[in-house]
Parts: structure tokens; C-alpha cells; sequence
């Protein structure tokens, strides 16, 4: 079968290694990558890459129309910090560029959309232990109600013209090779750049926020997959919940001190404090387990051993 995959946002912290693990799989030439600002290099040199804004519905057109494009990973998007300071902002982006890829769809321009969504459809009313995949939503931050409405409208073009559109709810998602960006989960990731560079750390959240996590790599595995998956699996047309690990900013703190043992943290409660009590601590994934075979590898240890091996030879 041909197919051409766009990945819109491919500089953004999940976009940059998803590229090349498609390029890895399909080839390079079959993934074209797009932003409105310029990629890594990695990206930048091993294949196509097209300057490109996710608001802007006809530009995006006609790169799917010139490379044949059949399926788009979109992972544009502001994200729950970021987006209280700009909501209107966070709202047109998040909003307006899953319209653009879902209308493509309707029209047949092309197969099949990967959309990420996120812990953050749920809030406070949700029960925070094992999270169900059905259950309470009412999310109360900015970043949440599009991820929310984003999975209705995921939902409904499917249901209404067999839109083939795919969606997981990422946890915190932790990575070496691209920083993340406006997130309240980002802290997971500066602790292993601090902890190296200054063997200080001064946390955002305070050291009892049990949050959902996961490392990267699995994060690619399962968005690959869950798009890999015979149609007739993908039963939930919403968002997948997809679990790794919990952990809260005293037990990361302890997982470095195994390799740092005088690594300290001091905390400093912000904004994204609210934030984070808003979001679950723990998720039940057992209809992404059951239904398309997902499995977790990478637990807390093995995370902070893969992070703190990569990152020291930048400090
Ligand atoms: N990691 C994201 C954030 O913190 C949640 O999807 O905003």
C-alpha cells in the first residue's frame, strides 16, 4: 500500500522523534515533516521538511495534495501552561487545526489521522486513582476543554462520515532529545537536566503531586501502533488512555539520588500547582491493553538510568 505520512508540529517535543521513527520505518521520503518554525537537525536532514501552520487550512491542503499524503499525525498544539496565559490563543490553535485535518478526511483527501489528546479531559470531579477510560470529565483548565472537545468531535466525524481518526491520552511524556514546552508535567524533564548541570532543582509542584508519566519511546511505540491497529480494534473513536508510571517530584528526586546521591530539590509552588491537583494520578489502560495490544516497557529506574546516560555529555 502507498503511503505518505505528514506530520504537522514535527518540531515540537513528541513530533521531532516520531518523524524519525517513521522515516525509520516507511523511509525517509515518505515522511514529510512540517512546523512553522525550523526542526532539529536530525529532522531538518533526513528527509522532507515544509514550513507549514497548522491554522492555515488551504497551505496544508496543498502539501497533502503535492506529496499524495495519506495519513497526518497532527501534534501542534499549546500546551496546559502556556495555555492559561493565552486561551484564546490555545483554543484557535488546538481547535482550529484538528478541523483542518478532520475536514481533509471528510473530503477524502486523505486515510487516516493520529490526534493526540490527553490526562488533562479529566479534573477535579474525576476519580483520581485507576482513572477509568469512561468517567467523569470536566476539566477545568483551558488546555483540557480543547483536548475534551477535541475527542467529541474525533468521535462525531467518525461516527458521522466514517472519519478514520485515532487518539491516546498521553500522560506526562519525558524525553531526552527535544525539550518539551509550556507543560505542567515538564518539570519531569528539567529535574534530569538540573540534577546533571547544577545537581540542584527547584520544582514548580510540591513533592506530593503523584502525576501519570511515561518515557517517550513508548510513547511513540503506542501512537504508531494504536495507528498500525485493523480498524475494527480501534473501538474507542474518543482517546485512548494509555498508562506507564505515576510518580510524584520526592520519588524522581530519589530515583536520581540512586546515580546523584547529593542531588537536592527544594520546592516552589506555582500556577501549574491547580493544574496538576486537577489531573489524575493514576490511569486504567486496559481497553488500549485488551483492544490493540498495548504494553508499557519503561518504568521509573530504567527511565532515570536512559536519561541521565544521555544527557550527561551536554553538561
Ligand atoms: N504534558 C501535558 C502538559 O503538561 C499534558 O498533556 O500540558
Amino acid at each position: 500500500m502507498k503511503k505518505r505520512i505528514l506530520i504537522i508540529g514535527a518540531s515540537g517535543q513528541i513530533g521531532t522523534e516520531l518523524t524519525m521513527y517513521l522515516r525509520g520505518i516507511y523511509g525517509n521520503h515518505k515522511v514529510i515533516a512540517s512546523d512553522i518554525a525550523e526542526a532539529a537537525d536530525e529532522v531538518m536532514k533526513s528527509g522532507p521538511f515544509e514550513i507549514l501552520d497548522a491554522m492555515d487550512y488551504d497551505a496544508i491542503q496543498d502539501v497533502v495534495i503535492s506529496y499524495e499524503i495519506t495519513d497526518v499525525y497532527l501534534m501542534a498544539a499549546m500546551l496546559s501552561a502556556t495555555a492559561e496565559k493565552f486561551p484564546m490563543k490555545a483554543w484557535d490553535l488546538n481547535m482550529n487545526s484538528l478541523f483542518n485535518v478532520l475536514n481533509l478526511a471528510k473530503e477524502g483527501k486523505i486515510d487516516k489521522i493520529f490526534w493526540p489528546s490527553s490526562i488533562a479531559v479529566f479534573g477535579p470531579t474525576t476519580p483520581k486513582q485507576d482513572t477509568p477510560q469512561q468517567t467523569i470529565m470536566e476539566p477545568s483548565t483551558v488546555y483540557g476543554i480543547s483536548k475534551q472537545t477535541g475527542e467529541r468531535w474525533c468521535e462525531y466525524y467518525h461516527n458521522k462520515y466514517g472519519v478514520d481518526v485515532r487518539s491516546i491520552r498521553y500522560p506526562g511524556l519525558i524525553s531526552y532529545k527535544t525539550q518539551p514546552g509550556g507543560g505542567t508535567t515538564d518539570y519531569a524533564v528539567d529535574i534530569y537536566h538540573k540534577a546533571l548541570k547544577h545537581n540542584k532543582y527547584i520544582c514548580f509542584l510540591n513533592e506530593e503531586t503523584t502525576l501519570p508519566m511515561m518515557f517517550m519511546d513508548d510513547a511513540i511505540r503506542a501512537t504508531v501502533n494504536v495507528m498500525l491497529a485493523a480498524p475494527e480494534d480501534v473501538k474507542i473513536r474518543n482517546a485512548y488512555n494509555l498508562a506507564a508510571m505515576s510518580f510524584n517530584p520526592q520519588e524522581i528526586t530519589a530515583s536520581i539520588q540512586k546515580h546523584i546521591p547529593d542531588f537536592k530539590i527544594e520546592y516552589n509552588p506555582d500556577f501549574r500547582q491547580e493544574i496538576a491537583d486537577s489531573w489524575p494520578q493514576t490511569i486504567d489502560d486496559k481497553a488500549a491493553r485488551k483492544d490493540w495490544g498495548w504494553e508499557h516497557k519503561v518504568d521509573l529506574d530504567e527511565m532515570t538510568k536512559i536519561m541521565l546516560d544521555n544527557l550527561k555529555g551536554e553538561y
